[in-house]
């Protein structure tokens, strides 16, 4: 088994292993001996993991309540999270229980949430079962739901106790879905690490654990220096102002990974437009994005594109903090002036 530790305002492990859904129970019991659980899914996860997951739980005399709610980034609305925190009250879960989020990161992030605030805060686990959650989401403590205005506009900073990350289970994912993480799994290569960006040439699937595992020790290691993202966090956002405006715009029928892989193409071309990236890494960026069947063009034009960018959470009062960059491996934050927003996202596009 791999083992990453985050040490943010509270220490916890992420354990990867193939196959160890089937002993999440064994190691949610080490850490919560006495504890209830109430496993929070989708519909999708629920079919597929929710059993094996409750037999670990049974094998370990865990008692546990389930909420299923419809797979899809809708369901990550105000609606649902106070569904789930008046399912929470109704079963009379208590501070010592224990949420466990099974399922991509709409299920991670809403469950995170809850668990945030429901009591002023309980414990929770994080079991991805996307390649996107696995690398990103679970890990880092940000939690959220969308609001009309905009995604995650609503959510806290709240750490998960454990995140239990079985690779095995990305094996039913949707070819678009596994797609949507690799965006993110690129981003890592170009935020901070040349090394990684060379490994994914050779494909992301062959080597999906140690991946993970890279993935997730590059994220620690910023989390870990700025966990409540004024500073080094804000790189991992590469390709997420434009990428949520993109997500917006489409009214979500582009998915989080396909705007992100836009959005880091736009990022791209206009730190090559202001000579401080090499054409050469634009091009590098652009063949693994597409390698992997992303997209990299915006169906959108700049001005809806800023129109929407100026409500994301990244705006500072005037200005909007843009990570550009600076070659494959270098990448840094850039305010520009919500005023001059619309022109220089043109100059990615
Ligand atoms: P998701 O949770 O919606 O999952 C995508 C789809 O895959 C869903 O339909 C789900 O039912 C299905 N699915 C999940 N696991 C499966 C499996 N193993 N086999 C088959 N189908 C499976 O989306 P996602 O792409 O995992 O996450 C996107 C969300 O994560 C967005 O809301 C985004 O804002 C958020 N996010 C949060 C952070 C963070 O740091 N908190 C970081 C990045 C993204
Ligand atoms: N996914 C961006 C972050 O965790 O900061």
């Amino acid at each position: 088994m791999r083992t990453v530790t985050v040490n943010a305002s509270t220490t916890y492990n992420v354990l990867i292993e193939n196959g160890i859904l089937t002993s999440a129970g064994k190691h949610i019991k080490e850490l919560f001996p006495n504890a209830r659980a109430c496993i929070i899914t989708d519909d999708t996860v629920n079919e597929l993991y929710s059993s094996t997951l409750e037999s670990s739980l049974s094998n370990e005399s865990i008692n546990f309540i389930k909420y299923v709610f419809p797979h899809g980034e809708s369901s990550k609305s105000a609606d649902t999270f106070i569904s789930i925190l008046e399912f929470l009250a109704e079963n009379r879960i208590t501070k010592s229980d224990v949420v466990i989020a099974l399922g991509g990161g709409v299920v991670g992030d809403i469950s995170g949430f809850c668990s945030g605030v429901y009591l002023r805060g309980m414990k929770f686990v994080q079991i991805p079962t996307t390649l996107l959650s696995a690398v990103d989401s679970s890990v880092g403590g940000k939690t959220a739901i969308n609001l009309a205005a905009g995604k995650n506009l609503a959510g806290i900073f709240h750490q998960p106790a454990l995140v239990i990350c079985d690779p095995k289970t990305l094996d039913t994912l949707p070819k678009e879905i596994f797609e949507d993480g690799c965006a993110e799994v690129i981003k890592y290569g170009i935020i901070n690490d040349a090394e990684l960006f060379k490994m994914l040439k050779d494909g992301i699937h062959n080597n999906v654990e140690t991946i993970i595992e890279r993935c997730i020790k590059n994220k620690a290691e910023i989390v870990q220096q700025d966990e409540f993202d004024t500073g080094i966090r804000q790189l991992l956002n590469l390709g997420h102002t434009t990428g949520h405006a993109i997500e917006i715009c489409s009214s979500l029928s582009v998915s989080h990974g396909q705007a992100v892989a836009i959005g880091i193409c736009i990022a791209t071309k206009i730190a090559v437009s202001m000579g401080i990236c090499p054409a050469s890494d634009l091009d590098e960026v652009i063949s693994l994005l597409e390698k992997e069947g992303l997209p990299t063009k915006s169906p959108f034009d700049a001005k809806a594109l800023a129109s929407v960018a100026t409500a994301d959470k990244k705006r500072e009062g005037a200005k909007i903090n843009f990570v550009l960059p600076y070659g494959i491996g270098n990448c840094k934050t850039f305010a520009v002036e919500v005023s001059e927003l619309e022109k220089f996202i043109e100059k990615g596009l």
